[in-house]
């Protein structure tokens, strides 16, 4: 395993709109004691109810969804240049039909007892604040529900608290 330095998180100068949709990153969570994580590159940075926020936006149909409604705690973790077709496998596979982790050769990592990604340079360890249902009566622009709910799998936003950034 690496080792992680937590990082005070009011020094963190990463551009949020490259890191998180051009460089993509992962959501690890855990339920009765499996771990599962997925690529993502849509999330949000940020500050909500007096608290530093990360937001994760998970379609019904993805086995994340079950672990985030599962867990207390998540992680999301960003990497180096260079895991792009990890992060490709880990973005197209379900945990529900191969170990992911395993198959990409990443390893799992425990923070207080919250599950990140070993093989990242920069993890959030997250507490579960909120969970919120998209639903098609919400949206003002109604080319959102054409352009990307037209199989009816919305997403669900979880609100995380960061508690604790890591550094490699
Ligand atoms: C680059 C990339 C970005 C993705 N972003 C998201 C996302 O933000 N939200 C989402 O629900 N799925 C997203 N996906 C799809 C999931 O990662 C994919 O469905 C994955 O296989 C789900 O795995 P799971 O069933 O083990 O949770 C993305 C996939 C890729 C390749």
């Amino acid at each position: 395993m690496h080792t992680f330095q937590p990082y005070p998180i009011e020094l963190y100068e990463a551009n949020p709109f490259t890191l998180i949709a051009d460089q993509w990153y992962t959501i690890t969570a855990e339920k009765d004691g499996k771990v599962n994580t997925m690529t993502a590159s849509w999330g949000t940075l940020g500050s909500l109810w007096g608290k530093y926020v990360a937001v994760v936006y998970v379609r019904e149909s993805r086995l994340t969804h079950e672990f985030l409604d599962a867990c207390e705690y998540f992680s999301i973790t960003n990497y180096e240049k260079g895991n792009r077709s990890a992060l490709k496998y880990l973005g197209s596979v379900s945990g529900r039909d191969e170990d992911k982790i395993a198959g990409a050769r990443f390893h799992v990592n425990y923070d207080s007892g919250v599950p990140f990604i070993d093989e990242g340079n920069f993890s959030l360890i997250c507490k579960k604040i909120a969970r919120t249902e998209i639903k098609p009566d919400q949206f003002v622009d109604p080319n959102i529900e054409s352009d990307w709910y037209k199989d009816g799998d919305y997403h669900t936003m979880y609100v995380g608290e960061i508690i604790k950034a890591l550094a490699r």
